[in-house]
């Protein structure tokens, strides 16, 4: 029997505020949530749209570089660009915020520095690739390079886009710095990792047993992860933007923008309900909807649920993460 919940949380993924938003996302994401919120609304239903800007992480970095200017001009920029757009679209937000807010900082620092007093991060110091030239760490997309999986000669630092595959820097083929082109050389650095393979049997069981109804792409994409086996994930990167790591002799380092911007959902709502925002985490009859595209699987249904277990203290995970292919467009 489906099971009775009191009020539903939709989540929509958080785009970066490096562009505008195109069709892709709107197809994608947007659309279908705010029709699944309206829908939810006229039967009378408690329900919330939360939505926000993910404003850390390289390509924001990359960009504002490029053009010469700050991320937080970058951010600001596209922030507002973005907002508006859904707002002429009548995407139906209870709220939308932005990861430079400082409830969000609060409460993604929190959130690291509660796993780490619980011990729930292995530190590891590893060879990192660096750029003598820039004087610094090439985290994910800061480097290019061949993707070991599929030969695509402009793979990604974090993911090959032609293959999907979720890569380290140090697994591409003839990296090259994006900043400068140069052949980045190997430094020491130290990082704190996440061990989701300690979480994988929970994950196992919530979703392989627990979520079969699941989409078939979102299900499978599941599987073949679980299938493979998890490694520890690195949740810190030597960068200059982002939210710092708050730990001593953690200088230099910020949290990964995977690791912060799935709280921001949390934020956003504690944003919007800041005496009752509780209840549509924790509460086992809310019912919790993130709606994503597809490249963002992982981050939602095994690296966000780890982090969920691992802080405990009563947060649900999603009943359910509708996630969309990508928009063709000109065969691209
Ligand atoms: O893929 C993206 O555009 C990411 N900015 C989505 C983040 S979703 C959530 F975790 F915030
Ligand atoms: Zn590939």
């Amino acid at each position: 029997m489906e099971k009775k919940f009191k009020r539903t949380l939709i989540t929509t993924a958080l785009p970066y505020a490096n562009g505008p938003v195109h069709i892709g996302h709107l197809a994608g994401v947007y659309v279908p949530a705010d029709i699944y919120a309206r829908y939810l609304r006229l039967c009378g239903k408690d329900v919330v749209l939360v939505g926000g800007s993910d404003e850390h992480g390289v390509p924001i970095t990359i960009k504002a570089r490029r053009e010469g200017v700050t991320p937080q001009d970058i951010v600001d920029r596209y922030h507002k660009i973005i907002k508006d757009s859904f707002e002429e679209l009548g995407i139906s937000f209870d709220v939308y915020s932005r990861t430079t807010s400082d409830t969000h900082s609060a409460t993604a620092s929190e959130f690291f520095r509660r796993l780490y007093d619980k011990g729930e991060f292995i530190e590891n110091t590893s060879m990192q690739l660096y750029d003598e030239e820039a004087g610094q760490f090439l985290a994910d997309r800061y480097v290019v390079g061949k993707c070991p999986h599929c030969g695509n000669e402009r793979a990604y630092g974090d993911q090959c886009e032609a293959c999907g595959t979720s890569l380290n820097a140090t697994d591409l083929i003839e990296p090259k710095s994006a900043i400068t082109g140069s052949v980045p050389v190997m430094r020491e650095t130290k990082h704190w990792y996440l061990p989701l393979d300690k979480w994988e049997p929970a994950l196992r069981e919530w979703i392989l047993e627990g979520h079969k109804e699941w989409k078939t792409n979102v299900y499978g994409q599941c599987k073949s992860w679980l299938d493979m086996g998890l490694q520890p994930r690195a949740v810190s990167r030597d960068l200059d933007w982002g939210i710092p790591v708050p730990v001593e002799g953690a200088e230099g380092k910020v949290l990964y923008v995977w690791f912060d911007a799935p709280i921001g959902y949390i934020s956003n709502t504690k944003e919007l309900l800041p005496d009752t925002w509780a209840n549509y985490w924790k509460d086992p009859e809310t019912r919790i909807i993130n709606f994503i595209g597809k490249d963002n699987i992982v981050f939602h249904c095994i690296v966000f649920p780890a982090m969920l277990m691992a802080y405990g203290d009563g947060f649900q995970l999603p009943d359910n993460v509708p996630a969309n292919e990508f928009l063709n467009l000109e065969g691209d």
